[in-house]
């Protein structure tokens, strides 16, 4: 019997937690009449003018290392993008080219957490920064949003955050929220930096899902109120606005003055995010915004139907959910949500991710996605009636 003691593989490592959504996702691997609703991402493939600019890219030759800051003509027109949309400056030296969302939270741990370093996360979330902080030898401190009955929505819990700022080397904000929906408001956005700002604490912002948003075309994000020398990072990803999960290509938004730094953490990861990709991502962002818009109003019709099936269950309290594509529901008297899971994939085929994967207090939450074709939502509604109701 092998011991992991005989690889010396670091303890931190050995101990980490594994995610349940894919424990859920390995029990039925190879059956067939599945209907997953737990990963983050829509059933619609990237589409056709992406993909043809990566084929051109190819045939032009573009198969070699780029710089580790990523394209030039990328960065150009990632500056250009997000200072449109936020109102503000961003500069080129600003910006650097990840593979995708996920490594720039990996480089930003890198570039920021030592050992024992504490860092505030908002949760419920998706849990993949709560780990690289860990790896890293950092501590999370998990403040969770409150959901409030009266207006059955989620609040952020500023006293509990104030109370924990002075002793934290960086806070974690996912705005729009994966699972709950929830979008931070500006003046808690604006009462966060200016806490920050006092106590030299970093802000993390995760808003890959800035674009995913009902009754706006971008949630407000901390780059509107940031000037370029603030302790925050942004993170982005083409992944959820234009579809290319399984590309892996995002973007970073650093402070003035450590590109170079951030530079070497690239190099030291991945040299540089693959090129040909880079190319279709310039092409994805200059000519994507129908294909927003397109995908919005059918995320509207997957949301509508979510939400009158929901509203109907009667063993379900679903709060409020404004932004994103995931509904996060709590279930009257389970207090087991990764077995929920596992029984109801069991029972019914509809696969839904387990509330405990987003941080403490899961126990009787569940998340599914519904960026799902109305007719595949109808009917996993449908097979989960006899369960929720
Ligand atoms: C909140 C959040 N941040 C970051 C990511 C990472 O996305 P990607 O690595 O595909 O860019 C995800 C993916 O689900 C996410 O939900």
């Amino acid at each position: 019997m092998i011991d992991n003691n005989d690889f010396k593989i670091r303890k931190i490592i050995s101990s980490l937690k594994s995610s349940p959504i894919r424990n859920i996702a390995n029990s039925v691997i190879g059956k067939k009449n599945i209907i997953p609703l737990y990963f983050g991402e829509t059933d619609v493939a990237t589409p056709s003018f992406i993909s043809e600019a990566m084929k051109t890219a190819l045939d032009e030759g573009h198969t070699f290392y780029s710089a580790n800051q990523g394209i030039p003509d990328l960065i150009e027109t990632i500056s250009c993008y997000s200072s449109d949309l936020h109102k503000n400056n961003i500069s080129p030296s600003r910006i650097m080219v990840t593979s995708a969302g996920m490594n720039a939270l990996m480089i930003a741990s890198e570039a920021l957490i030592n050992p024992n370093d504490k860092v505030i996360c908002i949760t419920p979330v998706w849990p993949n920064f709560m780990r690289c902080i860990e790896i890293m030898g950092g501590k999370v401190i998990e403040i969770p949003l409150r959901h409030h009955d009266n207006d059955n929505k989620w609040k952020l819990n500023l006293e509990e955050i104030k109370k924990n700022i002075k002793d934290a080397k960086a806070i974690y904000i996912n705005t729009p929220n994966n699972p709950t929906g929830w979008v931070m408001s500006r003046n808690e956005q604006l009462e966060i930096l200016e806490i920050c700002r006092k106590e030299k604490v970093w802000v993390i912002s995760d808003e890959v899902y800035e674009r995913i948003i009902y009754d706006k075309k971008v949630a407000p994000s901390f780059l509107d109120i940031s000037k370029d020398d603030d302790l925050l990072i942004v993170v982005n990803s083409f992944s959820k606005s234009w579809a290319m999960t399984g590309w892996r290509l995002g973007w970073m938004i650093i402070p003035e003055g450590l590109i170079n730094i951030f530079e070497k953490l690239n190099e030291f990861n991945v040299a540089s995010p693959s090129s040909p990709a880079q190319h279709a991502g310039l092409v994805a962002i200059k000519e994507g915004e129908k294909f927003i818009q397109n995908m919005i109003n059918d995320l509207k019709l997957s949301r509508n139907i979510t939400i009158k099936y929901l509203n109907n269950f009667s063993q379900v309290i679903f709060p409020y959910s404004e932004a994103a594509f995931y509904a996060y529901f709590k279930i009257k008297d389970i207090s087991d949500s990764e077995k929920f899971c596992f029984d109801t994939l069991q029972s019914t085929g509809v696969g839904l991710a387990p509330g405990t994967s987003f941080g403490n207090g899961g126990e009787s939450w569940v998340r599914i996605c519904y960026a799902k074709s109305p007719d595949l939502l109808n009917e996993a509604f449908e097979k989960l009636k006899p369960v929720l109701s």
